[in-house]
Order: C-alpha cells, then structure tokens, then sequence
C-alpha cells in the first residue's frame, strides 16, 4: 500500500464511513457499537489479483471486486491512462449524439458479436436489461396492438435490482419486501440439473428443461409473449450452467413463436466464461437482444449496453413520419466517455495477454481441483460453472441434497476471509439454498492463485464441517 491513508487518517475514513456511508447488501446493526472488530471493511488499493484493505492487510480476491467485474485486475495504468485523456478532452455529453470512444468501442465490440449490429449505451446492468424490456414492450405496441408485450424469465435469474429488474426476477428471497411488480413478467422453470424437477439427466433433461418453457408459452398464449430474458449461465442463482440440449430447443421454441431471444450476459460477457467473448457464444445460440455490464471496462469506469441485431433495430425504422416511432429512451450517464474509453483498452487487454486461452486453462484447472475437493469433503455436492466462473454447492447429505444452513456457507466464507481469500457466495437468493460457494477470479490468475484459493477452501470447509 502507498501509506496515504494509514494509521491516524484511515481511523478518519473508517469513521467516517460508518457515520455516513450505506453500505449495499449489509445489515449495518453489527457497526454501530464502539467495538473495533465491527469496523466496516474498506479496500484501499488493489494490484494485479490482491487487494488491501484499512489494516494493511492482503486478500486475493478470487472474486473479482466482489461481484464478478474487476477481470482484468487492478492497477491498469493503461486503462486509467486512456480514461483520464479522454476525460480532459471531452468527459460527457448526451447519448443522442456519438463519440470518439463511443463509435470506435460499439465497432470494436460488433466485431466480436457476429449477428448483432447495434449498440445502445447505458450505466448499470439493471438499466441495460430495462432497454430491452422496454424495446420488447414498445415494438408488442408498434406490431402487435399491445399484446405481444409479455416477457418471461426464468426460475433462479437475476436481472438486477430496478422495479422492473426485480419483476423479471427469478430469485424470491431477493424480491421479499420490495414488491409490487410490475405485470406482464412471467416465469419460466430453472434448468438446473442437481435440483432435478423431471426424471432425466444430460441432453433429455436440458430438452425437458426447455420444453417447460414452451408448456408456459402456451399457456399465456404465444400472441402474449414478446421476450425471453435468460443468463447463458444462472450467476447469483446457483451458478448453473444449462445442460446439453437446452439451447437448441430455446432457439427453436423462440423461433417457432416469435419471441425475440434477450440474453442477460451482465456477468458471463466480455470473457469471463473462457473461449468466446460471450457465454451464448459456447452454445450456438443467436440471440435478439444482448445485455452486458460488469467485466465490460472491468469497473474502471462504468458501462453498461443493451446490443440488438439488426432485425430489432430495423422495427424501430419502419415509419419515420410517425413521431412517436423510435426508441424514446435516454441514459444520462450512458453519454459519459469514460466507460467506452475504458472499454476498448479492456478488450485491447484481454486480446493482447491472450486472456479467453487463459480463462479457458485456469477455468479448467480450478474445476479440477474443485473435484478434488468434492471427492474429499462430503458436504461438497455438486461443482459446476464455466471457465471463471465456478460454484461448489454444500448439502448437508449427498443422497438427499439436503443443503447446509446459510450461516455453515457463510462460516466458510468468513473463515476464507481471515485466511486472506475473498470467495463470495449465493446471497439470500434463493429461500433456503444459500449455500453455494462463488469463484470469479480475475481472467488473469495463475495457478498459484487458484492453489491459494483452493487452499483457503479446504481448511475452511475442514473447520466448519470438519
Ligand atoms: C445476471 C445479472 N444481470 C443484471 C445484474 C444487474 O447489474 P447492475 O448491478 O449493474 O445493475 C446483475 C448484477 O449482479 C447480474 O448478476
């Protein structure tokens, strides 16, 4: 660490931020007494995979800034380089004109999404996904009367944490105390294989898992439906992959009833899954609307886009007399330069330290060694995700998959944590399986790290189930 906030200034900032600061996802209850052990936590400064935090103290963060974004790793001059010229050449102006960064990012990104064409700029994962519904909802009213304007989601998904994010949520402990939500969303059931909801297994139970998609397409009634909104891996759900067979049959179904295909790739895109550029590219799939955020400028700067093809684009060009018959939508921060500024030199990076081969190995070797762990500690069950991008489910039984008490995942979590490795978890997701530990390290780890983390693991899971 540099020093500028040690010793009596970081008492400041911790002070500071416990009168004031609102931290995401927390009960703040623990932090209110005197006792230094309920201080806040504050990372200070991050290089490379290893972050400190107010103490001094070191963590290999094998999750990314916590939730799957830094995957490039810290200390990117060049990335802070990039955004910092073009922040004193021209730091903002509204998205209903064009950029250098912009232009020269959505050409950069088109060229690794073969079928899509355009590129709509936004701030949050929550707000891109938003475009899409409202994109799918506007051409059910341009096309279809109106009633084409249904969208479904699926069992275990998140879309993130706006009121129409959270309609199209699949995650229920998530949604407790927030609603109502909005109408026309409509659930479809998870693919998920360990928690098997039909006597099949591999590409039969991905068919099957398809299929059941169809089952609530028909009993909507297919002229209701206009969108289909998936992760091509379930994220905070699970981490789920779908089984063989799956795909196919979703492009089909969606195919056969004109519903336009919006994948959620705000976690998997922009490498994170190994490979391709994106986690639908693995499957064959060719979506209508693509969504993305997080790894996009890796939280250098904050991006978000919502990519149609051409044929989504084109719906909205049909009757230019007509001066209701565009998108009207604006993103005031989506007009800021710095997120595709950071963007491009993100990409540039991943392209030039051959990060997706890299992702690829160091996702094949952690999967390994978490079938290690599961042939060691009982209370592993299941192991699955792609490239990066991993999760070990606990149960207390194998046979029954009953699944360990949240506070036994969050012991191992916290147990990691002293050990100085940041692992995440499922986190009050899914009403009684939060019990699914979280990787994402950063796409440039080595297997050093990947041993230290997998280290951290076992004498984590060894204390807490021993
Ligand atoms: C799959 C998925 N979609 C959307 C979001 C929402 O993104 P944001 O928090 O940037 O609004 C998230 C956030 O975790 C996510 O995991």
């Amino acid at each position: 660490m540099d020093g500028k906030f040690l010793d009596n200034d970081i008492a400041k900032v911790v002070e500071a931020d416990r009168a004031h600061v609102w931290h995401h996802l927390i009960q703040h209850a623990g932090w209110t007494g005197a006792d230094p052990k309920s201080d806040p936590r504050i990372i200070v400064e991050g290089k490379g995979m290893r972050v400190w935090d107010q103490k001094g103290k070191e963590h290999l963060d094998a999750v990314s800034g916590g939730v799957w974004t830094v995957n490039v790793g810290y200390g990117r001059e060049r990335i802070a380089n990039a955004v910092r010229d073009q922040l004193i050449k021209l730091p903002y102006f509204a998205g209903s004109t064009g950029s250098i960064p912009g232009a020269m990012f959505s050409e950069k990104l088109i060229s690794k999404m073969p079928g899509m064409s355009r590129v709509y700029f936004t701030n949050s994962g929550s707000e891109a996904n938003e475009k899409a519904f409202k994109m799918i909802r506007q051409i059910a009213h341009k096309r279809y009367g109106g009633k084409k304007h249904k969208i479904l989601y699926r069992d275990r998904d998140y879309h993130g944490s706006t009121l129409a994010a959270m309609s199209a949520g699949g995650q229920d402990e998530r949604n407790v105390q927030y609603g109502p939500f909005a109408p026309g969303f409509v659930r479809v059931p998870h693919c998920m294989e360990y928690r098997a909801q039909w006597d099949l297994s591999g590409e039969e139970y991905g068919i099957a898992a398809a299929n059941a998609i169809e089952e609530v397409i028909l009993a909507e009634g297919a002229d209701t439906i206009g969108g289909l909104c998936l992760e091509p891996v379930t994220a905070g759900g699970g981490v789920i992959p779908a089984p063989d067979g799956y795909w196919p049959r979703v492009q089909e179904i969606c195919a056969k009833y004109d519903i336009l295909l919006h994948i959620d790739e705000v976690v998997c895109g922009v490498g994170r899954t190994g490979t391709e550029w994106f986690g639908y590219q693995h499957y064959g799939v060719k979506p209508d609307l693509v969504t993305m955020a997080k790894g996009v400028a890796s939280g250098y700067a904050a991006i978000a886009c919502c990519v149609t093809n051409e044929k989504v684009f084109e719906l909205f060009q049909d009757d230019a007399t007509d001066p209701l018959n565009y998108f009207r939508d604006i993103s005031t921060f989506g007009g800021c330069t710095a997120g595709p500024a950071a963007a491009l030199e993100n990409i540039a990076i991943i392209e030039e330290e051959g990060l997706l081969e890299n992702t690829t190995a160091m996702g094949d070797y952690m999967m390994d060694q978490l079938r290690a762990l599961k042939d060691k500690h009982a209370v592993v069950g299941d192991v699955r995700g792609k490239g990066l991008f991993l999760g070990a489910e606990l149960v207390s039984d194998r046979a029954s998959k009953e699944p360990v008490a949240e506070k036994a995942a969050q012991a191992v979590v916290a147990d990691c944590m002293a050990q100085g490795v940041i692992i995440g978890m499922t986190n009050r997701s899914i009403p009684g399986f939060n019990n699914t530990l979280c990787y994402s390290p950063a796409l440039i780890a080595t297997k050093d790290d990947i041993d230290q983390i997998i280290a951290a693991t076992d004498s984590a899971l060894t204390k807490v189930f021993g």
